[in-house]
Parts: C-alpha cells; structure tokens; sequence
C-alpha cells in the first residue's frame, strides 16, 4: 500500500470504528450521501449493457468503503466492491457479501464496464496537494487501463467555496484541471455538479 492510500486508510478505519453503522462511518453525511450514491447509480444505469462476456464485470466499485453503494444497483450485477482497508471490506462482506463480492485485492488485467470511485479522492489529510495530485492521476492510468465504458470519480469543487473556506485536510480541484486531467484519456466528459454543491464528479467515457 502506498503512503498516501495508508494514511487515508487509517482515517477511515477510525471513522468506521467510532460511526459504525451511519454514514459517518465512511465520513458522509447522511443527505450528501444519498446524493452521490443516486448520482453514481445513474451512471451505472447508463452505462452497463449487462453483458454476458464472463471476463468484463459490470462494476467495480474501487474504494467501496462498508459496500453501500451496493443498495442502489441491481442485485444481479456483476459487481466487485474493492477497498484496501481489511476492516472495511470485513463489515461489507458481513452486509451485503450474500449477493454480491468483496475483496482487499487489487484487482488489476481484469475489464469493467463501468468503474467508479466515490469518495476515494475527497480527503487529502496531510499530504500536499501536489501529492494528491498526483496520485490520482495515477490511480485514473489503473483503473482506464481496466474500464470499458465508463470511468467516474468525485472530489471536491474548488468553484463552490472561497479560497479561505476550503479546509486544507480536503482536495478541491478546479473544472479546467480536471477536464485536462481527463482529457489526456478521453473527449467524452462530463463534469456534474449538480449532485451536491461541494463536489463535482467526473465521467471519462470511452
Ligand atoms: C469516503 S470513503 C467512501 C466509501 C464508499 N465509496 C462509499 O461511498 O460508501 C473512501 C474509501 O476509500 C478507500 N480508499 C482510500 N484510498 C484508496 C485507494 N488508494 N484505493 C482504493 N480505495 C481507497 C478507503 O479505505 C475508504 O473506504
């Protein structure tokens, strides 16, 4: 595990262990929350055909936290819930591990039709934002090189608070880095801000 993925583990596995059960656990507030699973779910409606090629899944959920973005699919998805915290991976499978499949291992040569990541990009903690920066680019290298249809992520929308407002432990992007950081893999974008007036999510399209 990289520095920056076992630093925000660590945090998360905190929220987990003091909110178990809310959507704190995960470091959501309850209404923001449904916003971004709802906004999620329709980019999985658009875009997974249900395919029957056995070697493409239809979602992979990368950073699933405790798997509940799993209530707002279809449960005869082919879905694969992927977190590196053991902790939280365990408390998924123990809710939702019935009907659908979780694991701390990385997937990697495997296709997706529609890959997300909700949340994994929010916070930065203490790492600078440069290295976040930089991270992410590289996790969006990963997970392109695994998504047939669609790629979509969030962070936090640098438009949607002054400057003096944006709390340093969070990653706020602006819409011109982010459509050239998408850019580089694809023309087909769509940035929603429509969701949650913090946020923006990104859909990178092939
Ligand atoms: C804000 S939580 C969101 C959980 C889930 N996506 C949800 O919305 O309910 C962020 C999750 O990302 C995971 N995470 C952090 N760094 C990651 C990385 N580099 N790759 C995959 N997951 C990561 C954390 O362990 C945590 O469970």
């Amino acid at each position: 595990m990289d520095s920056v993925t076992e630093r925000l583990v660590r945090h998360y596995d905190k929220c987990l262990e003091e909110h178990r059960g809310t959507p704190k656990e995960v470091d959501w507030n309850e209404h923001s929350a449904r916003n971004r699973y709802k906004a999620f779910a329709n980019v999985v409606k658009r875009g997974v055909t249900f395919g029957f090629d056995d070697n493409v899944g239809d979602v992979l959920d990368w950073g699933c936290g405790t798997g509940s973005f799993t209530t707002f699919i279809d449960p005869f998805s082919k879905y694969l819930g992927y977190d590196p915290s053991e902790a939280m991976i365990s408390e998924a499978k123990k809710r939702h591990g019935d009907w659908f499949n979780f694991t701390t291992d990385e997937p990697t040569n495997k296709k997706f039709e529609v890959i997300i990541a909700n949340g994994v990009f929010t916070v930065r903690l203490k790492t600078s934002w440069i290295v976040m920066r930089q991270h992410l680019e590289e996790t969006l290298d990963k997970l392109w090189d695994m998504t047939e249809t669609v790629l979509a992520f969030n962070v936090m929308n640098s438009l949607s608070l002054s400057k003096e407002k944006q709390r340093d432990s969070l990653f706020f992007m602006d819409y011109n880095e982010l459509d050239r950081l998408a850019r580089a893999k694809t023309n087909k974008i769509v940035l929603d801000a429509s969701y949650c007036p913090y946020e923006v999510m990104v859909q990178m399209w092939r």
